[in-house]
Order: C-alpha cells, then structure tokens, then sequence
C-alpha cells in the first residue's frame, strides 16, 4: 500500500505531514511521491489566506481520478479541513474524510473507520490536544544537517485579520523533556542547526505554571554540547522580552537572525490588529538587538491593504521598512478570513490599492536586499555546507549564520562541515564566495 502526502501551508503542516507519513510508514504503508499509484492520497490544507485555500478544492479536484483509479481514499487534513469541516464532503463528494490538525496522529484509525463506516469527519477541538505529541510521533523535520523541532503550537493571540487561532486551536506546550531529549538525539545523529518552531514560541510554556519559559529553554538547548547553530520561529513582539535579547549576548550559537513579524508600522492600524505593541516599542526591541548582536539579520511579516489603512498608515510601513533596513520580509495583501474580526471590518482597501503599495513596498525591499547583500562582500563568513550548489553543479552551497545563501567551489565532501569563506559577490538572493583553505571549523 502507497500513500501520497501533499503539503500546502507552514512548517506546523509539514511536521503533521511527517507524522502522519511515520505513523502510516508504521502500519506498514510505503511514502510515494506520485499521486498515480497511491492508495491513500493525503492533502494537508492551508487556510491563512485565500489562495491557498483554493487550491485545496483544485488539489482535492485533481487527486479525485488517481482515488477512483486505484479505489484508494481521498483524505483532506489541516487547516482549511478544520475551518470548512463537513461541508467538504458536500461540495466534493468523493472525499473520504475531513481531519483537522488536532487529529493528524488519528491518521491510521481514521483510515480503518472509512472501512468501517464510510466518511469521516473529525474537526471538534480534542480537550487534550497534548496527546498530539505523544512521545512516539513527534519525528523532526530534518534538512540535510539542519532540524527544526517543535515546542509548541497553536496561538492564544486572535490578531483580528487571521484565522490560524480557530484552526489549530489554543496554545499547547511540549514538555521540556521531550525537546531536550529530541534534540539530544538529532546531535548525536550529526545534526549541527536548530531551529525551534512554534506559533509564538515566546509563549513556550506560560500556561503550566511548573514548565520551563521560553528564556530557559533556549538557554538549555544553546549549553547541548554540539548544538553549532540555534534559531527559533516565530517571536512576537509583544513577547520580546531583555532577557532573551540578552541570549544573543552571551551565546554565539544562538545564530544572528531574527524573524520579528511587524505587520504595520502604524499604530492605529497594530491597535486595530490587536497586535499588542506600539511601532515605538518595536523600533525599541531592534535596536536592543543590534546592541546586544550588531550583525543580526531581520527579516518579517508585513500586511498591506487591512481595513481602513490609509495612504498616511502606508507610509508610516515604508518609513519604517527604510528605517529598519530588514534583510528581506514577506508581504501579503490582507485577505478577510473567516471567524476573523477584521473581516466585519469596514473600510476595505480596494486592491488595486493594495496591490501598488505591495509593489512598492517590495521593490523598496528589494534594493535594501541587494544593498544588505554587498554589504558582505569581502568578509569571511562562517558557512555550514549544505550540499550541491543548485545553480552549478560543480559548486557547493551553504549558508551564514545570518541565513544568507552562498555559492562557491569545493569538494562535497564538507556537506555538513562549517567552513571559512570570502565572499567575492552579491546578488539579489544569494553571495558568492571562495573557499579559504584548511578553514574547515566543525
Ligand atoms: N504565528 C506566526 C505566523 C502567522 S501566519 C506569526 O504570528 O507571525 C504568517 C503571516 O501571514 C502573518 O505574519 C501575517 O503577516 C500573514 N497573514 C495572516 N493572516 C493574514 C490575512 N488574513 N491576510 C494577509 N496576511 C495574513
Ligand atoms: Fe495569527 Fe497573530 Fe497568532 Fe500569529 S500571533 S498566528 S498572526 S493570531
Ligand atoms: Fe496555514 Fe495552518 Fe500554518 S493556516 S500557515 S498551515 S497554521
């Protein structure tokens, strides 16, 4: 038996995808990377937006004729199955079951209840949604010799524009144990990087009041014997606190990279998203960091075209995108949701609105990235080797401590080794460099 997983959405959706595939690889099932030969198709759906909601229906449409084909099931799982739930199966019958993200490590009953009694609809939030991360499915998602393991999910926030509180649920923590003990685990199997996934990870632990903050958990893993690189996504600002500013101080393996979601810079706009901080406690928290670490990479998430932003709010975020200077930054026009407040919202921007002052902001964006990058030319950087240069076959490619990709010649043999590089040139999405020779770190 083949099942087939096809993944929209974040690394939350990749980590139930790689659960679900460990489970079912369990029981006795192979992973295929075809929807041909399956007999259990899996698409794990995305809703923050409206794009990639649609092209859950346009998934689920295609994978229909490889489900009746192979009389195999057609399971639609994650986010978009928790907000749309049984009315799934009403638009597109020939889906087997709608699974929401507390129940992705049900995968292999679920499987034999659609033997049993046909369709499947499992989307009330569990009451002990801890049971996800039952020890024996809690594999890491691994790339190359980079890991990203996660300590909590779900969001207590309720931004008023998104959607991802009602579909994954509240807050919940895994225990320290369980993270030390994974990570533990990958170093030994020559995992060098780190990263902690979560929501909100400065949220780690606050609802127990006998488990770890986030403050000491990071600490703890920084002092794992091995651990080369550490990151973690995603901060609020809010959350930011000294003291884990301060981490970027006194640990060098805590990697100078930060990824800080502004949104906006107005603050009737941040007011009107229930974001929590002011732009001035945000300018605040970037220049503690570029104290405490002035190489520090930043990069985040803006939202363009939220109900009732006005030109005078628009240029509030450009003056702050210019002031800032991030290393690069997501941006989206805002898309209503829906459980969402701001979709009552009135004033909507028109998008042709939206869409210029996307353009405009990301072509400011660009420039800085390209300025950022030449930044770096004729500096050593410390480059863990990732592989095969995807550009050119007879290069490898690694990346900084600040994330940057870089290009340069050399053996792949060093896969995995952290090397010395020069960095010659800059482009807009990634350097290039030369090796310095017998500069092999770790
Ligand atoms: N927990 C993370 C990720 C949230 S989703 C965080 O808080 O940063 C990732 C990004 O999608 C958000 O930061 C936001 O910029 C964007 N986003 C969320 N809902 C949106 C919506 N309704 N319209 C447009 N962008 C949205
Ligand atoms: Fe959504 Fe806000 Fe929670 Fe991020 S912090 S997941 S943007 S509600
Ligand atoms: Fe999408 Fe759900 Fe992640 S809505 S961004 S897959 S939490």
């Amino acid at each position: 038996m083949r099942v087939y997983i096809e993944t929209y959405g974040c690394q939350m959706n990749e980590y139930d995808s790689l659960m679900m595939g460990t489970i079912l690889k369990a029981q006795g099932y192979s992973i295929t990377s075809t929807p041909e030969d399956a007999d259990v198709l899996i698409v794990n759906t995305c809703s923050v937006r409206e794009k990639p909601e649609h092209k859950v229906f346009s998934a689920a449409g295609r994978l229909r004729k490889f489900k009746e084909k192979n009389h195999g099931k057609l399971i639609v799982t994650g986010c978009t199955a928790q907000q749309i739930g049984e009315e799934f199966i009403k638009k597109m019958p020939y889906v087997d079951a709608v699974v929401g993200p507390h129940y992705t490590q049900q995968i292999d009953d679920i499987l034999d209840e659609i033997d049993r009694t046909g369709k499947v609809v499992k989307t009330s939030f569990l009451n002990s949604p801890m049971e996800r991360f039952r020890k024996k499915f809690s594999p890491s998602l691994i790339r190359g010799v980079s890991a990203y393991v996660t300590i909590m999910e779900g969001c207590d926030n309720f931004c008023t524009y998104c959607i991802v509180p009602y579909v994954r649920g509240r807050e919940i923590s895994r225990s320290h144990q369980d993270i030390i003990e994974d990570i533990r685990h990958l170093i030994s199997e020559g995992i060098k990087d780190i990263t902690l996934l979560g929501q909100n990870v400065n949220s780690y632990g606050r609802k127990d009041p006998d488990e770890w903050d986030f403050t000491r958990l990071l600490e703890e893993v920084a002092n794992i014997p091995g651990v080369k690189r550490l990151r973690f996504i995603t901060s609020h600002p809010k959350d930011m606190s000294d003291e884990i500013i301060n981490l970027f101080k006194k640990y060098t393996n805590i990697v100078p990279y930060l990824h800080l979601p502004l949104q906006s810079a107005s603050n009737r706009i941040l007011k009107l998203m229930n974001r929590k901080y002011t732009v001035e406690r945000y300018f605040n928290i970037v220049e503690k960091l570029r104290e405490a670490r002035p190489e520090i990479a930043l990069t985040t998430d803006l939202i363009v075209g939220f109900p009732g932003e006005t030109d005078k709010d628009f240029e509030e975020t450009l003056k702050a995108v210019e002031k800032i200077r991030y290393d690069n930054f997501f941006s989206f026009k805002y898309s209503p949701r829906p459980f969402t407040k701001a979709a009552q919202f009135p004033d909507r921007v028109p998008p042709e609105t939206a869409q210029k002052r996307l353009e405009i902001l990301q072509s400011i964006q660009r420039k800085i990235t390209l300025e950022k990058n030449r930044e770096k030319t004729g500096t050593i950087q410390e480059v863990l080797v990732e592989g095969k240069s995807k550009k050119n076959p007879l290069e490898i490619s690694g990346r900084t401590p600040c994330n940057r990709i870089v290009n340069f010649p050399g053996p792949t043999e060093l896969r995995g080794k952290i090397v010395k590089v020069r960095i010659t040139e800059a482009y807009q999405n990634s350097l290039r460099g030369e090796l310095l020779k017998e500069k092999v770190i770790a």
